[in-house]
């Protein structure tokens, strides 16, 4: 399979734990930026010529922040392109999804929205700087609700303050919504951030008890865990992620989007305004590249299979390659074999990255 990913880097204010690449006070950006990514995309047609991708996923930084208007240029850009998709994801947050916008985008082919809510709890959203309020979510998920039957809601597990009793209730207020699809992440400090910066520190424990607890509390309600973060009522299964951990192809556009192409990584510029000014002189602004190959493409294509919890089948390049960390790994109960299948033990659920750790270079 392959998909498209779109990066929009725009947000109306920016939380405490977040360092992806979105940005407050730039929304005077929103159109140059949209005109940018109208000519990479018409760049990356000519260049890739038989890439058809399956699924579309819109992210960011927050979509839902673009005007009508914006919205509308956009996907006249990407169906300039690209049509056919199976999937189309929307990510947006409760404060800027209006009824208006969510007609808009069903009329344009969107049928899954993945909505940001991170905790049901008011304190606990002030906390973390979200610039929305439980019965703000509350509204626009039940309007959304009537325009779209695919719906993913994403919580955060570890917050300042928030004890195991709290989480819980945020899983279980989101289980009577009936959700199709729920994301859980446990929260990562990220260095630099104003969370960071307060000295806040993630109680490991606490928070592998509360992704624990969720498991159980989705599983009973008929989630199926299906990736490390993900839960899914069955068939609901992002198509677009499963791309990723599967290795497909997949090309991204905009500042900050990474690409996975013809075996070869490549990610564009952070920096907005110099997206913006590297398109105008119809230069696509690649930061990094690199092709995969031999034991890394294989370390690659282990680390992102163990994300699904289902398993995989081990080739014999794999054991070629990795036999020692195979073993060691077995050893210290981090993975099992199921029949033939591979994959994260119960405990390797929870030390994931030291999993994952051992198949990048350097080896
Ligand atoms: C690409 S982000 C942006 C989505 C959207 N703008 C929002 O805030 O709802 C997708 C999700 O990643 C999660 N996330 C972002 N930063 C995180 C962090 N430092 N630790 C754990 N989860 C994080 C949040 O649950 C967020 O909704
Ligand atoms: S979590 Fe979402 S809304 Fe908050 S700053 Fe990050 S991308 Fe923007």
């Amino acid at each position: 399979m392959q998909g498209l990913y779109i990066h929009i880097p725009f947000c109306i204010s920016k939380c405490a734990y977040c360092d992806f690449a979105s940005f407050a006070n730039i929304k005077r950006l929103r159109m140059p930026y949209l005109k940018a990514l109208k000519q990479e995309l018409i760049l990356q047609k000519k260049h890739y010529k038989n890439f058809e991708p399956k699924t579309l996923y819109i992210g960011g930084g927050t979509p839902s922040f673009l005007t009508l208007a914006q919205i509308k240029f956009l996907f006249n850009s990407i169906y300039g392109c690209y049509k056919n998709f199976d999937e189309i994801t929307f990510e947006a947050n409760p404060e800027s999804l209006s009824l208006d916008k969510m007609k808009l985008l069903k009329k344009l082919g969107v049928n899954r929205i993945s909505l940001g809510l991170q905790s049901t709890n008011d304190k606990h959203l002030k906390t973390i700087g979200r610039a929305h309020n439980y019965s703000q979510f509350l509204e626009v998920y039940t309007q959304t609700k009537q325009y779209f039957d695919n719906i993913n809601v994403d919580l955060i597990a570890g917050l300042p303050n928030q004890t195991l009793t709290d989480f819980e209730q945020s899983v279980k207020e989101l289980i009577v919504l009936k959700p199709q699809h729920i994301s859980v992440y446990g929260l990562q400090v990220e260095v630099g951030t104003p969370l960071y910066k307060s000295g806040y520190e993630c109680d490991d424990n606490l928070c592998r008890k509360m992704l624990e607890s969720a498991e159980k509390l989705l599983q009973n309600a008929g989630f199926v865990h299906y990736e490390i973060s993900n839960f899914s009522l069955p068939k609901y299964e992002s198509k677009h992620n499963i791309n990723y951990w599967t290795s497909g192809a997949y090309l991204g556009c905009g500042s900050a989007a990474a690409s996975y192409m013809q075996v070869v990584r490549f990610q564009n510029t952070v920096d907005v305004k110099e997206y913006i000014k590297s398109l105008e002189q119809n230069k696509i602004p690649t930061v990094f590249k690199e092709k995969l190959c031999g034991k890394a493409r294989v370390g690659e294509e282990i680390l992102l299979k163990f994300r699904l919890l289902n398993g995989f089948k081990p080739n014999q390049k794999m054991f070629k390659y990795f036999n020692r960390e195979f073993k060691n790994l077995f050893d210290k109960k981090l993975i099992v074999k199921d029949k033939d299948l591979l994959h994260l033990s119960k405990e390797g659920k929870y030390f994931a990255n030291d999993v994952f750790r051992c198949f990048v270079e350097p080896f």
